[in-house]
């Protein structure tokens, strides 16, 4: 195993230990939350009791082959703790998600969740989001002028293609406009600017989501909580 999969294996291991028996839980995708999910299986083949919503059809199929119980948002309204990974995580806890093209999912599970824990190896720690490009989804209906509109806001939109040379789509059967944006200085502000755009259907930046960021590094893990914003 090289030292990015120990670290992601580490990470993985540790946030099993914020699992109690009886929770709901969300399901990550990527390949850090597939480590998690077959360790939970393990857990689960053990005798623990946890029902969970995935957030892509990978992970949905990765979870039903380790037998962890599913559920819908048609029988849960909200969560105890999601378990995810991500692309870009800086100091403040903010996220840069979606290189799986799970963001939408992804972002809807967190938001339902009381607790949002990401497992990261320590590549994805960085001091400002903005050089991994920021997937954004959007409906096929007017993906080339969303692209334009996105330039308009200091992005180089790329259509993300599938693997059979077409575009990808995404599990909702959008387009992703991969933005990069080199450094984001203000994540909430961009995240708000896109958030008012017709068509994105989301976007990749988590802001304010995440609650704990798990970072496997050499032979062991650091525990980060967010940082709490100073009373005025
Ligand atoms: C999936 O859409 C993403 O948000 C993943 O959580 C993210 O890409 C991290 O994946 P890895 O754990 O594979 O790096």
């Amino acid at each position: 195993m090289n030292q990015i999969d120990r670290a992601k294996q580490l990470a993985a291991e540790r946030s099993l230990d914020d699992v109690r028996d009886g929770m709901c839980l969300g399901l990550g995708s990527g390949s850090t939350a597939a480590i998690m999910l077959e360790l939970l299986g393990q857990r689960v083949r053990q005798g623990l009791r946890v029902c969970g919503v995935p957030t892509s059809e990978a992970s949905r199929q990765l979870a039903q082959r380790e037998g962890i119980p599913l559920v819908t948002f048609d029988e849960v309204t909200n969560l105890d703790l999601t378990i995810d990974g991500a692309d870009e995580v800086d100091p403040q806890l903010n996220l840069i998600k979606g290189g799986g093209g799970a963001l939408l999912r992804e972002k809807i599970v967190a938001s339902l969740s009381r607790r949002v824990l990401i497992i990261a190896d320590v590549r994805k720690q960085v001091p400002y989001l903005g050089a991994f490009p920021l997937p954004v989804e959007v409906v096929r209906f007017a993906w080339k002028p969303l692209a334009e509109r996105l330039a308009q806001l200091g992005a180089s939109p790329a259509l993300r293609p599938g693997s059979d040379g077409r575009p990808y789509l995404t599990d909702e059967g959008n387009f992703i406009l991969d933005c990069a944006f080199d450094r984001i200085a203000d994540p909430a502000a961009l995240a708000a600017r896109l958030d008012a755009i017709p068509g994105v259907v989301d976007h990749g930046l988590f802001v304010g989501l995440a609650d704990t960021l798990i970072v496997g590094r050499g032979e062991g893990t650091d525990v980060i909580d967010r940082p709490r914003r100073q009373a005025i």
